[in-house]
């Protein structure tokens, strides 16, 4: 039932360059330059026309939500909130008729998504979803959606289902902005293509496994660690964060880079491993400057680079390369090696990785 591999958490982050292309099977079809959601047709023209897209999570679909948040306002200009379920729920929202909803979630049975989303059509809201789990509550109680078709995701801790869920969100940001036109038709190949060779990028990112086991070892008696990263990878810190949290049982925290010096930079010090997402990108040469504000106060830093990456990675005590990318796709293979990393942590320390203690895998109470 592993399929060879020791634990679930183990092979569902291997699996990922198949879970997604099975996400984008049939859907996207590059050489046709079709990207077709079979699962939002009745209510698509809602989605298209949306004046603002609240996306509605938990956990790690949360953080999918937070991916998809820069998407969204980038390639469709749509103004977007994010919003835990449990806060929603219980905060008196506005909503209004016709407002648009995604909920995200694994299991679909999360109490608080579910709740939320019923709030929200009991105002006349449409609501999407986006769930793995087909025919789960979450699936039925929502007016339309994609299914993530990651397969069963059985480890507690979320990974393929975090990838899949951005891949289906990124699918239909993409969509939406070719149809509102906010991206052009070259925009839009180009955006396809760079979607369509994620899975094998995802395949070259796995091989760092043997060096990020390694890191672990140096690494696994740490009692703090911060994981930093800007624009759409700041959510990628989070999600290392959690990853680490909930099966290796370190304290972490995922912050945005440029927040670190309003607070947590009086954490570092030698006992501190700071992990930064430090891809070329936009915002690369603010990162630098950031590990060099680590640096210099003697923090460890493991840096996650573009392959070929020589600036970030001289400054770094130890760097992962990951296959250079456009930005908007970058969060699907940054979050690759903190998955590894979190797994061969726990590993070392004893943990049980896929059912980590106080934790189950869909959270049907409130
Ligand atoms: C983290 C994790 C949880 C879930 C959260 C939402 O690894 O698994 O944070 O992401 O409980 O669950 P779903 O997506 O099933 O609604």
């Amino acid at each position: 039932e592993k399929g060879g591999y020791d634990h679930f958490m183990q092979k569902e982050v291997f699996e990922q360059p198949e879970s997604i292309a099975n996400c984008m099977r049939g859907r996207l079809v590059l050489e046709k330059g079709e990207l077709v959601l079979g699962g939002i047709n009745e209510y698509s023209q809602s989605l298209i026309h949306a004046k603002k897209i609240t996306l509605l999570g938990c956990g790690t679909s949360w953080h999918a939500g937070l991916v998809a948040e820069y998407l969204f306002e980038d390639i469709c200009r749509i103004p977007v909130e994010v919003e835990y379920a449990s806060e929603f729920r219980y905060r008196n929202p506005i909503i209004n008729e016709g407002d648009v909803f995604i909920a995200i979630s694994q299991s679909g049975e999360t109490a608080d998504t579910l709740a939320a989303i019923e709030l929200a059509k009991s105002k006349g809201a449409i609501v999407f979803g986006v769930v793995n789990v087909v025919g789960s509550s979450i699936a039925r109680e929502t007016h339309e959606g994609a299914y993530l078709h990651a397969g069963p995701e059985i480890g507690v801790a979320s990974t393929k289902a975090f990838t899949a869920q951005v891949t289906v969100l990124s699918m239909i940001a993409i969509k939406m902005g070719l149809l509102r036109g906010t991206i052009s038709q070259s925009q839009f190949q180009l955006l396809i293509s760079e979607l369509n060779q994620i899975p094998k990028k995802v395949a070259t990112a796995l091989k760092n496994n043997d060096q990020i086991e390694a890191l672990a070892e140096i690494y696994k008696d740490a009692q703090n660690f911060l994981y930093l990263g800007r624009g759409n990878n700041f959510p990628v810190a989070l999600e290392g964060a959690l990853k680490l949290k909930e099966i290796s049982y370190i304290h972490a925290e995922g912050y945005p880079a440029a927040e670190m010096k309003h607070g947590p930079i009086a954490l570092i010090d030698e006992d501190m491993p700071v992990v930064f997402i430090a891809t070329q990108d936009d915002s690369y040469e603010k990162i630098v400057s950031n590990i060099q504000e680590v640096k210099s106060r003697k923090g460890k830093v493991i840096a996650i680079v573009t392959e070929g990456d020589i600036l970030a990675s001289s400054m770094a005590d130890y760097s992962i390369e990951i296959p250079k990318s456009h930005y908007v796709v970058t969060p699907l293979l940054s979050v690759i090696p903190l998955q590894l990393l979190s797994y061969h942590i726990a590993l070392k320390r004893g943990c049980n990785v896929d059912q980590p203690r106080n934790l189950a895998k869909s959270v049907t109470v409130e």
